[in-house]
């Protein structure tokens, strides 16, 4: 019987790019355009400042889990030496994701809380403009990941 922990590693790792890159497209195309259109700074801000900060747990749960799966795998094919370059290029991209996201989470979305704490909605919506270029960018390299991922392989 063929092994199934590659198949089982595949599948956690894709639901935890799922939950990331379309985590990302949710709040990008819907739920900031939403709340500019229906509610007043105050609660707009305090609203996006909280949603965004339980995203951003799960954001770092699914990148441990990509992590551990991502490596699981090619371990289970014979090492970073042994895999196709497109596992090569998915790494380094996630990587430099991993980093973007360290930026908006721990310098952005930290002074956005602090803006919003204080009331000063000038700053926060300030925070909140750089947090949505940001993830604007992280989220086209997350699509090419996956476009990588996919048409890579067979390239
Ligand atoms: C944003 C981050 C990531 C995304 C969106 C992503 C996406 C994907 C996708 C869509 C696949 C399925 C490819 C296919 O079977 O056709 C895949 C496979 C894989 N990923 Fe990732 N990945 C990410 C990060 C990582 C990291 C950090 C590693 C660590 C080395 C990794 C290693 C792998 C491996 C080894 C495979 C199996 C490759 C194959 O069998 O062709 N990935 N990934």
């Amino acid at each position: 019987m063929p092994s199934l922990a590659t198949p089982f590693l595949l599948c956690l790792h894709l639901l935890a790019a799922a939950l990331w890159v379309g985590g990302m497209a949710t709040f990008h195309f819907a739920v900031r355009p939403a709340a500019v259109e229906t509610l007043e700074p105050p609660q707009r801000l305090r609203m996006l400042c909280g949603a965004l900060g339980r995203f951003f747990r799960w954001v770092t749960a699914a990148i441990v889990l990509l992590l551990a799966t991502g490596f699981s795998m090619v371990a289970l094919a014979g090492g970073m030496g042994a895999v196709h370059w497109h596992v090569h290029a998915m790494l380094g991209i996630a990587v430099v994701m991993m980093v973007i996201f360290a930026v908006i989470r721990r310098r952005h979305h930290a002074q956005m809380a602090e803006k919003v704490t204080a009331g000063d909605w000038k700053a926060a919506g300030a925070a909140l403009g750089r947090i949505r270029q940001l993830v604007f960018i992280n989220l086209w390299l997350g699509v090419a990941v996956f476009v990588i991922a996919v048409v890579g392989r067979s390239l």
